[in-house]
Parts: C-alpha cells; sequence; structure tokens
C-alpha cells in the first residue's frame, strides 16, 4: 500500500501506562484481517498527567481508542456521550468518534466476562451462586453485564469490605447483592468465583476460606497468565470443576469494541486459538 492511501486508513490506538506490553494491537489486527476492514491500530503511551491533551490530539484524525490501566476514569470523564453500561461501570474502556465529532464512551470489560463464561466456556450465570472478590475498578465494570444473567446472589467479598458495601449500593436495584470481608465468608459453596482483585498482578492469593469451594465450583481469574495465576493454582489444587483466566475476556471485549467502532462482529474462536498455541 502507498503511503498516501495508507494514510487514509481509519486509525485506532489502544492508550495506557505501561502499554508496550498490550495485546491489543495483535488482537485488533487479528481481527481486522479476518473481517477485511480497513484500519490500523498501535499502542500509545500516554503521560500520566496528559491524558486529555493526547486524547484531543489523537482524535482530531483518530475514530476510535481502547484505555486501560491508569486512565479508564479519566476516559469516563472525557466522553461527551456515555452508553449505559459505561455509566454503571464508572470507567470506560472504549472512546469512539461519533459522526457528528462527539466522542462516545463505552465499556465493554463486562460483556466480555459474560461472553467468555458463556459462549466460550458454555458455562452458566442465570440462577447461579456467585462470589465476586475484590471491590475497584475491575469488578465495578462487571457487576452490570453479570447482574444482567440474573444470578441467584451474587456475594461481593473485598479485603476492605466498606469499599464491598459502597459498590453493592451502586447495583442493589439490580439483583440479589450481599456483601462480605473475607474471612466473614461462610455458608454453601459458590457455583461460580471470580477473581477481580489486583492480587493475581502481585502473585498473591486472596485469604479466602476452602469451604467457597465445592468439586462443582467454576473459578475465573480476571487476570490474563501464561501460567495458572495464583488463584487458579489455589482452585486446582482444591479440585473444583473447572479455572478459567482472563484471555478470553480480553479477547471478547475487544471484539464487542470493534463491533462498537466498525459494526461488524469478529470471530474471536480463532484468535483466542493463536494465542493459546
Ligand atoms: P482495579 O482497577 O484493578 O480493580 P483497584 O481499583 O485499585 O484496581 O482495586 C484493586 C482491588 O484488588 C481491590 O478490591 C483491592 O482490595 P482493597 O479494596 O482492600 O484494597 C484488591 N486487592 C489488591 N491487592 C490485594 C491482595 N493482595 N489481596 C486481596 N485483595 C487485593
Amino acid at each position: 500500500m502507498s503511503k498516501a492511501v495508507a494514510d487514509l486508513v481509519d486509525q485506532y490506538v489502544v492508550m495506557g501506562n505501561p502499554i508496550e506490553h498490550s495485546k491489543s494491537p495483535t488482537i485488533q489486527m487479528a481481527f481486522a484481517k479476518q473481517t477485511q476492514q480497513q484500519m490500523d491500530y498501535v499502542t500509545c503511551l500516554v503521560p500520566i498527567d496528559q491524558f486529555n491533551s493526547v486524547a484531543d490530539q489523537f482524535f482530531l484524525t483518530g475514530m476510535g481508542c481502547n484505555i486501560t490501566v491508569p486512565f479508564k476514569e479519566q476516559a469516563f470523564a472525557y466522553a461527551n456521550v456515555l452508553t449505559e453500561r459505561a455509566q454503571f461501570a464508572g470507567a470506560v474502556n472504549t472512546l469512539k468518534k461519533q459522526s457528528d465529532g462527539s466522542i462516545l464512551g463505552d465499556n465493554t470489560d463486562g460483556i466480555g466476562l459474560v461472553t467468555d463464561i458463556l459462549k466460550n466456556h458454555g458455562g452458566k450465570i442465570k440462577d447461579q451462586r456467585i462470589l465476586v472478590l475484590g471491590a475497584g475498578g475491575a469488578v465495578r465494570g462487571v457487576l452490570g453485564p453479570l447482574l444482567a444473567e440474573h444470578p441467584e446472589l451474587l456475594v461481593i467479598a473485598n479485603r476492605t469490605e466498606s469499599k464491598a458495601v459502597a459498590l453493592a449500593e451502586k447495583f442493589q436495584a439490580r439483583g440479589n447483592i450481599e456483601t462480605t470481608g473475607f474471612q466473614q465468608l461462610q455458608g454453601a459453596p459458590f457455583d461460580l468465583i471470580i477473581n477481580g482483585t489486583a492480587a493475581s498482578l502481585a502473585g498473591e492469593l486472596p485469604p479466602i476460606p476452602e469451604s467457597v469451594l465445592s468439586a462443582k465450583t467454576w473459578c475465573y481469574d480476571m487476570m490474563y497468565s501464561q501460567t495458572l495465576t495464583p488463584f487458579n493454582r489455589w482452585a486446582t489444587d482444591l479440585g473444583v470443576e473447572k479455572c478459567i483466566d482472563g484471555l478470553g475476556m480480553l479477547i471478547e471485549q475487544a471484539a464487542e469494541a470493534f463491533y462498537v467502532w466498525r459494526g461488524v462482529r469478529p470471530d474471536t474462536a480463532p484468535v483466542i486459538g493463536q494465542f493459546q498455541k
């Protein structure tokens, strides 16, 4: 392709800090190739205090971007219009320039998690007893789509219980939610446990009792890792039915963002397969 033609290709980026290890360009360019969309997608390292100016500059010509740590709340504030799921998430991972020039803010993380559980793994959320570990931004982003699938009960457990309580208050109209600290977790084992804490990043395990697990429990660590995360290692050793890491969620949230931008839904299976090799 000549330089002049390349310049006409729609531009997309992922903004974050750090960003060099992001898998988003590989994923999005695989979607573009598969669906024959003429677009380019690269990483963009944003200085910590310059999100708005970098975004302003990008959208002079760019069409859309993904936002990752630590800018999702700033992207939420930056957007001119927000989808309902972004409003509930309180954070934006996808920005899109609309035809009138306004910037739409969306959040595709929660739908990415739900799609991975239901479609890729054939799991269940409806009528299930679900335990969510953590009460930070990552968990807030997924609660709305999880509750939309009507679990029987969703318990939020967090090291700092007051944060779980504050988060549950935001979502209480959307389903049956309870909160607890880690040590106070009790009752019947859960059907699905989702680790949304940052503990795995530090190689740590949230201190939860083994009684939350049974041989039928599914465990999901929202972190993607080449090797078993500490949480999934713990659950595997205790003999749970299934352990899943965040690879599928990463690819499904990317596919949903691609759909928001391009109006075309890519097939995620081959791209997931590419990363599992
Ligand atoms: P993120 O955007 O990744 O969710 P965050 O908003 O800072 O980041 O939230 C981090 C979450 O991981 C919190 O729920 C935090 O617990 P606290 O609210 O008690 O701080 C949790 N977390 C971080 N490190 C942890 C660890 N070692 N064990 C258990 N929970 C941890």
